[in-house]
């Protein structure tokens, strides 16, 4: 299938991102939030990526203009009923992501292919609650999206293989190199990366090191970008939270389950970068 245009649904962390990268690749991107205000807090952020990639020599001044004139935003879910992929990027709640998915199922064409960024939920389960589940994958991206390569393509059992053929070229056609996953919680990336945080926490919490030298081990010790504290500070406790619970929830493994001290700032609002105070402290809030 020949996509041309794009909706996003959410303009957060991720689905900022995500919008970002689809216009700069050409597509005709929709961004859609609840409301005015978040959809201007996202566009800002977006903005704000454009101009550092600018600045970073990524991206020509005149290549950010034809991505922004190719940029909308909406609160109205029917304003991106004439799109050809859909990449859904709201909230980790299944029920509020496949009430969103049956809404769109009876607004868009037939053709239209649905995609979740979820990290950690089911696929499947949203899949089912639409008309479309052969036209339906998973497209996970990694965060910062314009700037990670990584996307994991997910295909559940209804997936067709034709889906899975255009989601993997539309992910190319962003830049990306897409893997391919089975529709596990967690896929392949944060199977592996979701115990890896908790237990840094755990070795914070046991008092096996400052945070900044479990840090710098990871960063010093094994080539890491970002020690897991600051990495977590980076996603969102809430995020790695929620992540975790579902996790927790679908496998039942000990190594999947949230350490209280995790609990215990997601509880005071200390969320991380973005609510200005995490493991570590940041001057504004991003
Ligand atoms: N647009 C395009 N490119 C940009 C950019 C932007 N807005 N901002 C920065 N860049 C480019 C830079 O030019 C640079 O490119 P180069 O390597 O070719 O020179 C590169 O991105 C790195 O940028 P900086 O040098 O400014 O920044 P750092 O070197 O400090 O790296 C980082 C920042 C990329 C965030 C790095 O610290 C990192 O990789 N951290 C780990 C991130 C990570 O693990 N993410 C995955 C999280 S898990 C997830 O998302 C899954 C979810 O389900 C939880």
């Amino acid at each position: 299938m020949n996509i041309r245009s794009v909706g996003v649904l959410g303009a957060g962390l991720m689905g900022s991102g995500i919008a970002e990268v689809c216009a700069k690749a050409g597509y005709e991107t929709r961004v859609r939030e609840v409301s005015e205000e978040l959809a201007a807090k996202g566009l800002a952020r977006l903005e704000g990526s454009l101009a550092r990639a600018v600045e970073k020599k990524k991206l020509a001044p005149e290549e950010r203009e034809r991505a922004r004139a190719r940029l909308s935003a909406t609160t109205q879910l029917s304003d991106l009923a004439g799109c050809d992929l859909i990449v859904e990027a709201i909230v980790e709640d299944l029920d509020v992501k496949k009430q969103t998915f049956r809404e769109l199922d009876s607004l868009c064409k037939p053709e239209t292919i649905f995609c979740s960024n979820t990290s950690s939920l089911t696929i499947t389960e949203m899949a089912a609650a639409t008309g479309r589940p052969d036209r339906f994958a998973g497209l996970h991206f990694f965060n910062p999206v314009p700037v990670m390569k990584l996307v994991e393509v997910v295909r559940t059992i209804a997936t067709s293989e034709e889906t899975e053929k255009t989601v993997l070229e539309f992910a190319k056609s962003l830049g990306k190199e897409p893997i391919r996953a089975q529709d596990n919680s967690g896929f392949i990336v944060n199977r592996l990366l979701v115990p890896y945080l908790l237990d840094a926490v755990r070795a914070l919490e046991e008092g096996v090191g400052t945070r900044e030298d479990i840090d710098r081990g990871m960063e010093l010790g094994c080539g890491h970008p970002m020690g897991p504290l600051k990495l977590l500070d980076f996603v969102g406790l809430d995020t790695t939270y929620a992540i975790a619970e579902i996790m927790y929830d679908e496998y039942r493994e000990k190594r999947f389950a949230p350490p209280p001290l995790l609990k215990r700032m997601v509880l005071a609002g200390r969320y991380g970068k973005k609510s200005g105070r995490g493991f570590y402290e940041y001057g504004e809030s991003a």
